[in-house]
């Protein structure tokens, strides 16, 4: 699909998730419409989390602890993904549906689009449906595990920061495109990454099914993102385009994961400021660059939809050293 965008320059591109078309295929394919019910078959072996996602398995006081504690840490890994999921796709991405639905915008959008948000709405309080099914099957289960603090989502984070410097006419239209580029980068990234090797079937079946889901949205937003950019006044461009780098960083940061990694830790070993010190350690040099490959993605991404282009974005990006 990315190849298939990457070879059209987007004034050229037939926007065809914004029509008829994708109404179509969420008929034939969507999982709220196709779908049974999501039930973890717990006969079966496999980890609810994948073990080269969690960092924390490296540190030494959890090596030591053996193997119930690494089945607690990756349990709790999933409930804080669950969580999130429920947070992005509730919290900001049907909310910036909404707000292309009802909100006060400079651009107007047809029927067709309008319908299709209406699918995407639909598909993600879904998502969030399996998700709480999900997590009240695994409390059943593992009714020891005690309740961790989530720290605030980088997604939201970003939102928020970025949210706040812009003058209050660009909010709505910034929240849209914010979501266009969750939904074409980090969420395919938090469905890709549950393929790795050991994984519980249960889980891998629920992932796929949602990514069944996304992909579609993909396509959707990344239309929506193209179109939006195009239409939009010049200044939203400029004023928006300024702190693209800025919402970029922010919400690929990995500071609400490494949060919860340390109130996780700390309530395996009973000391904060051990388990504080132990995860900097794990995380130390992880960096935000281009060369990372959801980076990657998210720039091309931009590029493909015509936002780096844009002489506001590109001096964004210069000012935190990248060349795009
Ligand atoms: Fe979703
Ligand atoms: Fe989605």
């Amino acid at each position: 699909m990315s190849t298939l965008h990457q070879e059209n320059a987007p004034s050229e591109r037939t926007l065809s998730s914004l029509t008829a078309q994708y109404a179509e295929r969420w008929e034939a394919r969507s999982s709220v419409r196709t779908r049974p019910r999501k039930t973890i078959d717990f006969t079966q072996s496999g980890f609810f989390f994948p073990e080269d996602k969690q960092p924390l398995l490296l540190a030494k006081e959890v090596r030591d602890l053996g193997r119930s504690a690494k089945d607690d840490i990756l349990v709790q890994s999933f409930y804080k993904y669950l969580h999130d999921i429920v947070n992005l796709e509730i919290k900001e991405i049907v909310s910036a549906c909404s707000k292309l639905l009802h909100g006060d915008l400079p651009v107007t959008f047809t029927e067709e689009t309008r319908l299709n948000t209406y699918s995407v709405m639909i598909d993600e309080y879904y998502h969030v449906y399996i998700a709480q099914d999900m997590i009240l099957q695994l409390r059943q289960r593992y009714p020891h595990l005690s309740d961790i603090d989530y720290a605030l989502p980088d997604s939201r984070r970003a939102v928020g920061e970025v949210r706040a410097k812009l003058d209050p006419r660009y909010h709505d239209v910034f929240e849209i495109l914010a979501n266009c580029c969750f939904e074409t980068t980090l969420v395919r990234e938090l469905v890709e990454f549950f393929n790795s090797p050991g994984v519980h079937p249960s889980i891998k079946y629920y992932v796929n099914d949602h990514m069944n889901d996304e992909s579609r949205h993909y396509a959707f937003f990344f239309d929506l993102m193209t179109y939006l950019w195009r239409e939009i006044p010049e200044d939203y461009r400029e004023a928006i385009g300024t702190h693209l780098a800025e919402f970029v960083t922010l919400y690929l940061s990995v500071e609400s994961e490494k949060q919860f990694n340390v109130e996780l830790l700390a309530t395996l070993i009973g000391d904060r400021e051990q388990a504080r010190t132990s995860v900097e350690s794990l995380y130390a040099g992880f960096e935000i660059t281009p060369d990372v490959p959801i980076v990657k993605n998210v720039l091309r991404a931009l590029g493909n939809a015509g936002m780096l282009a844009h002489p506001a974005v590109r001096d964004s990006f210069a000012r935190i050293g990248w060349t795009v």
